[in-house]
């Protein structure tokens, strides 16, 4: 490999990719009859609670002038726009009545219908699956069919615990995303007396190969300096433990830790809200510390620090980004990043060509850097 080679120049594009699931809201914060408000790739959206519990989404905007509909009124099957009165389901968004019209006037209502997106609930969290854009003038139809379910973290056993944490960052959800697969800043944003120091840095070799639509960091003992490695330490022989993290379009990264019957695992989103702005939301499963009293607050302590770190540290680099500076990625520490961008890209090619998506990974790959 040629060492002069110039690093590669970076130029995330933001482009938001549409056709996928999307985690909306934390299931918390949406309570029954109570409409709630949400954003997902510049969507606004109005996200609700029937009089069963089931979750639905619909576009902020009625399909009449545009008031938004979290404005209204739902008294738990249909939503009332507040600006006249139409009433639409809130599943399918199909229009139900137009308080205007008389009954000689002959106006099809079933067949106008309010935004709705397919809305499904797992981990705790409400997903969304956002469409690719309709045509233009093609008015709000139907919702589409998702062509898989939505995204679940993990789970290896019947029993486990979950948790969750949230946070928005002000950069574009490539800086998001790189900035979670960036094994080269560990040493320098994580640090903590109880965890490492930027002394512990050292010389790492990692397997990767391609999977559908992603790449995985191949099964390996994990870095002896990773949170729940030292945790699960305490519950099995270390040479027992092994570790996977994958990392699949539109933006999802999971972790897998197991060490024989006990497991930790992990799916971590980085949502794009608008153009500028991001939200990290990880969930965690696992089935150990069950029996210790401390064992969740000490992993929720952990993983808070962690994602506040990395929100702190996005919130300066936004302003280093304000005034749109050249970039730089490298080779090895940089290459997932290489990679996502090059996938997002095989993707938008294939869906614009309508052809098979060709992926950018010829093969496995050995990557080394220091962290
Ligand atoms: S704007 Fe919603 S009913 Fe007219
Ligand atoms: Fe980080």
């Amino acid at each position: 490999m040629n060492s002069f080679a110039p690093p590669q120049r970076q130029a995330p594009d933001a482009e938001m990719l549409f056709g996928f699931w999307y985690r909306a809201l934390p299931s918390e914060r949406v309570r029954h009859n109570r409409l709630q408000k949400a954003m997902l790739l510049e969507v606004p959206l109005v996200v609700g609670r029937d009089a069963q519990g089931h979750a639905f989404a619909l576009r902020d905007a009625c399909p009449h002038r545009g008031m938004p509909l979290s404005c209204g009124v739902f008294d738990g099957r249909q939503l009332e726009c507040s600006y006249h009165g139409w009433k639409f389901d809130a599943h399918t968004g199909q229009c139900q009545l137009i308080p205007s019209l008389t009954a000689d006037q002959k106006l099809r209502v079933d067949r106008i219908y309010a935004g709705a997106m397919a809305c499904a609930e797992s981990d705790d969290y409400i997903w969304v699956f956002v469409p690719e854009a309709a045509p233009p003038g093609a008015g709000a139809t139907k919702a589409s069919e998702p062509p898989v379910p939505a995204p679940r973290v993990p789970t290896f056993s019947d029993k486990y615990k979950l948790a969750y944490l949230s946070a928005e960052m002000p950069v574009n959800v490539d800086h998001g995303i790189i900035g979670l697969m960036d094994p080269a800043h560990g040493p320098f944003v994580h640090q903590a007396w109880w965890w490492r120091s930027r002394h512990s840095i050292h010389e790492k070799q990692k397997a990767f190969e391609p999977i559908p639509n992603g790449f995985r960091m191949s099964a390996h003992t994990p870095s002896s300096n990773s949170a729940p490695y030292k945790l699960l330490r305490l519950y099995a022989a270390a040479d027992s433990i092994t570790t996977t993290i994958d990392f699949v379009l539109p933006n999802l990264r999971s972790e897998t830790i197991q060490a024989g019957k006990y497991w930790f695992s992990s799916l971590t989103t980085v949502t794009p809200i608008t153009r500028n702005r991001c939200r990290i939301d990880v969930v965690a499963a696992w089935n150990i510390f069950r029996w210790l009293p401390f064992g969740p607050e000490l992993l929720r302590f952990v993983f808070a620090k962690f994602v506040e770190q990395d929100r702190r540290t996005m919130e300066l680099q936004a302003e280093g980004l304000k005034h749109d500076p050249h970039l730089m990625l490298i080779d090895d520490a940089d290459r997932p990043a290489k990679w996502y961008f090059q996938l997002k890209q095989a993707y938008m090619d294939a869906r614009r060509n309508g052809t098979e998506m060709c992926h950018p990974m010829a093969g496995p790959v050995t990557l080394k850097w220091r962290s």
